[in-house]
């Protein structure tokens, strides 16, 4: 049995103002979503005030990215200790509009990776394939090259402590959201791939979020599905009722 996590990324969006607001109106009302895990993933300079209204609340504080290196010079970076020392407990890796807009490859995200498991950070680390890859029949060998490059040289325990996000790139911020039995057959592969180099027991524990176009109405099919453990919300996450209304679907996976 895996709970299910509903986690926002807010992308760079709102202002200082309207993300703290955003945030008290979710912690607010995360009572109403009690079989959900919660988070929210701010801009990085607005982690600090949205930090101070979760604090102590059932909503939890991701960073949208961090850098591998624990400090130096590093002219624009962030480290992960400076997220933890933020209270940030996750970190979303190698989302798809850093792989293809900022160029970072998956060697680049596994450095990260690793950097995030050695702080205590949770990693929500992203894999998909673009829409001509699945119109070429390329979606399996995509997500497993991904997969092998972005996991290389973690072991069982560190893998345990990964949460995954499928996103197909075709389906973020398009409107044009994965059907409930295409998102289960990617992660259902990932769940394959995850006992093939460790072992059952470990992919059954790992959490696979789905993203891309998730709201309140579609929801449902999506988070009824035996290997989709929630969702990792783009544009929806930017309106309270909306997000919450994602989490109110949310129960514990079993299969
Ligand atoms: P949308 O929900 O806006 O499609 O974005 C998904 C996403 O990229 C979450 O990380």
């Amino acid at each position: 049995m895996r709970r299910q996590l509903i986690a926002g990324n807010w992308k760079m969006n709102l202002n200082r103002a309207s993300a703290v607001a955003l945030a008290l109106q979710i912690v607010e009302k995360a009572d109403g979503c009690p079989r959900a895990d919660l988070a929210v993933c701010p801009p990085a300079v607005y982690l600090e005030a949205v930090g101070k209204v979760v604090a102590g609340s059932r909503v939890g504080l991701g960073a949208q990215n961090m850098f591998y290196q624990l400090s130096g010079a590093f002219t624009g970076e962030i480290s992960g200790e400076m997220l933890r020392d933020l209270g940030c407990q996750y970190v979303i890796l190698g989302h798809s509009e850093r792989r293809n807009i900022l160029g970072e490859s998956s060697e680049f995200v596994n450095r990260k990776v690793h950097a995030a498991l050695n702080l205590g950070l949770t990693p929500m680390v992203c894999v998909g394939e673009l829409l001509a890859e699945r119109e070429a029949g390329d979606t399996a060998q995509v997500i497993r090259r991904q997969f092998d490059g972005t996991f290389s040289g973690l072991n069982a325990e560190e893998m345990l402590r990964v949460i995954i996000a499928y996103e197909p790139v075709w389906a973020i911020g398009t409107g044009k959201v994965a059907t409930p039995e295409q998102a289960q057959e990617v992660h259902l592969q990932l769940r394959q791939l995850i006992a093939e180099r460790y072992q059952e027991s470990v992919a059954q524990q790992v959490k696979i979020l789905y993203g891309g176009s998730v709201t309140a109405e579609n929801a449902g099919g999506l988070l009824s599905q035996p290997d989709i453990d929630g969702a990792l919300v783009g544009g929806a996450s930017l309106k309270a009722e909306q997000f919450l209304g994602i989490a109110a679907q949310a129960r514990d996976t079993q299969n």
